[in-house]
C-alpha cells in the first residue's frame, strides 16, 4: 500500500513528466522549423524518454495499489528565440524537476515508506544525467562563441541520439 500523500504526489509527478514530454516535442517543432533535424531528433528522443519516465511512476503507483490519476496537462511556453535560448530552458526545466523529485524523496523518506525511496533513487540517479546533458549542451555552444558553425556541427551530432527504452529495478 501507498499513503494517500504519496500517492498524490506520484500522481502530480506522472503529470510533470507528461508535461516535460510536452515540452520537449514543442522544442523539437521549433528545431525542426528551422531546419536543425539533429536536435529535433534529439528533442524528440527526449520527449520519448520522459513519457517512460510518466509511465513507470503510473506502473509503480497500480503495483502498491493506489489510483493512477490523469490531470491535465498545461500548455508550455513555446516562446524559442534560439538553440542557447532552449538549451537555458531546459537546463532551468530539469532543475525544477530534480527539485520536485527531491521533494517526493523527503516525504518517502518522513513516511519510512522504504520501496518508493527505492523507486524513487531512479529518478534521483536520472536527474544528474538530465543536468548533465543539458549543461553539456550550452557549454559546448559557449566554447563556439554560439557560432553558426558551432550549431551546425552539434546539430550533426545531435541526430545520432537514439530512443532507448528507460529500464528500472523492480522493487
Ligand atoms: Fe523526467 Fe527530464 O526528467
Amino acid at each position: 500500500m501507498i499513503s494517500k500523500k504519496l500517492e498524490s504526489m506520484l500522481n502530480e509527478q506522472m503529470k510533470n513528466e507528461f508535461f516535460s514530454a510536452y515540452f520537449y516535442l514543442s522544442m523539437a517543432a521549433w528545431f525542426t522549423s528551422k531546419n536543425l533535424n539533429g536536435f529535433a531528433n534529439w528533442y524528440t528522443v527526449q520527449a520519448q524518454e520522459e513519457r517512460d519516465h510518466a509511465k513507470m511512476i503510473m506502473d509503480y503507483v497500480l503495483r502498491v495499489g493506489g489510483n493512477a490519476e490523469f490531470l491535465a496537462i498545461e500548455a508550455p511556453d513555446t516562446n524559442f528565440t534560439s538553440p542557447m535560448d532552449i538549451f537555458e530552458k531546459t537546463l532551468a526545466h530539469e532543475q525544477k524537476v530534480t527539485g520536485m523529485i527531491n521533494d517526493l524523496m523527503g516525504a518517502a523518506m518522513d513516511e519510512r515508506d522504504f520501496k518508493t525511496q527505492h523507486f524513487l533513487q531512479w529518478y534521483v540517479n536520472e536527474q544528474v544525467e538530465e543536468e548533465e546533458n543539458a549543461s553539456g549542451l550550452i557549454e559546448k555552444l559557449r566554447i563556439s562563441n554560439n557560432s553558426e558553425a558551432g550549431i551546425l556541427y552539434m546539430d550533426a551530432e545531435a541526430a545520432a541520439r537514439v530512443y532507448t527504452p528507460a529500464v528500472q529495478a523492480t522493487t
